[in-house]
């Protein structure tokens, strides 16, 4: 039941070795074509890192942060792709962050472990440009994919009162 898989999608920080191959990679992000889209812009963009684009992302991260990128065998970069206008933006960041969900809970229903992580590197313009992220794009963070190695617990959540009134 899709409500099993969203309780149950945890954010892994331990993955093992074997990298998601591209026709499991292919089944995932083709998810994202269902998230809903005012206008349908279809804004969301993923791009899987291979070795050399890896290799620049972590010079550009520094041997403080590098390191953790390497936790996970498959990274895959995700943004979304602006008009500049700011209510379209505003409305395809958010478009993509539902295709970066349904990306989630597919790994999840499919015993995958990811993360969603946005590194300070993401942000940074050397960054960007290991990545070649043109100036269009707003970068929404790194997925982490590869094999689940433990079972993360859920951390607490605040009650549903907390966060759902009824207005008269
Ligand atoms: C937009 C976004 C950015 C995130 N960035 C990070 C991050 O940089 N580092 C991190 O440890 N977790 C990051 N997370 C994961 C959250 O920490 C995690 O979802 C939260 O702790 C709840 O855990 P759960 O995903 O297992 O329910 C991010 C989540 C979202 C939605």
């Amino acid at each position: 039941m899709i409500d099993d898989v969203i309780r149950t999608r945890r954010t892994h920080k331990s993955f093992g070795v074997e990298p998601v191959q591209r026709d499991a990679l292919r089944e995932l992000f083709e998810l994202a074509r269902w998230a809903p889209n005012h206008h349908r812009t279809f804004p969301w963009r993923f791009r899987v890192l291979g070795p050399e684009s890896f290799e620049r992302i972590k010079e550009a991260a520094g041997p403080s942060e590098a390191p953790k990128l390497e936790r996970a065998p498959t990274l895959v970069l995700a943004t979304a792709a602006l008009s500049g206008d700011l209510i379209s933006d505003e409305e395809d960041v958010c478009a993509t962050a539902c295709a970066i969900y349904a990306v989630l809970l597919g790994a999840h229903e499919r015993g995958l472990a990811a993360y969603w992580r946005t590194p300070r590197v993401v942000r940074t313009r050397a960054g960007r440009e290991a990545l070649g992220v043109p100036d269009g794009e707003r970068v929404l963070g790194l997925i982490h994919l590869g094999p689940a190695r433990s079972s993360p617990p859920a951390p607490e959540r605040p009650s549903v009162e907390t966060y759902l009134s009824y207005l008269p």
